[in-house]
């Protein structure tokens, strides 16, 4: 990256959930307070700010990130997704979403949605999870209030919907 001034702002342009969208960033600012208060997607919640705790999880370019350890200037060019991008349509949640409803998967919702996050890159590149895998891959991620049983199972469960809607599709 090519040394930026402290004391100016910056044009940030990247793609957020297939749109292209852009503002302007001092070098400082992390990702997440530019994806909530800039561009106004406060589907990505922030809560320790230290990298910690996962809320603020998000995909940049295929791969989870945390949104609070990432520089705004530093997604110049990237292609990210947020929680906002997981419904198909208004009014219709996608799989995990809706395997967390069904397990009553989430109380205040506050991790909610890094944990999506991470769980949809997860379970695109592992299909068949055990619960091990799951829980270590949960491992990064903080929940208060659930105890992460139904986390767990919500996940599981929507491992195997995506599956058997896989296999219906073949
Ligand atoms: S807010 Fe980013 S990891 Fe906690
Ligand atoms: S549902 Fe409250 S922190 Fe996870």
């Amino acid at each position: 990256m090519p040394h930026l001034s402290a004391s100016q702002t910056y044009r940030v342009r990247f793609t957020a959930n297939g749109h292209p969208v852009e503002g302007e960033a001092e070098p400082r600012m992390l990702l997440s307070d530019f994806l909530r208060h800039v561009l106004g997607m406060t589907g990505t919640h922030v809560g320790c700010e230290h990298g910690v705790c996962g809320a603020c999880t998000i995909e940049i370019d295929g791969a989870p990130a945390r949104a609070c350890l990432t520089l705004a200037v530093q997604v110049e060019g990237s292609s990210l997704r947020t929680v906002e991008a997981l419904a198909p349509r208004p009014g219709r949640l996608s799989v995990l979403q809706e395997a967390f409803r069904r397990h009553y998967a989430l109380q205040c919702g506050f991790c909610t949605p890094g944990i999506l996050m991470s769980l949809d890159i997860f379970l695109r590149a592992t299909p068949d999870p055990t619960e091990m895998q799951v829980r270590e891959w949960l491992s990064g991620h903080l929940c208060r209030c659930t105890g992460y049983v139904p986390i767990v199972a919500a996940a599981l469960d929507a491992a195997q919907k995506l599956r058997e809607a896989l296999t219906n599709d073949v």
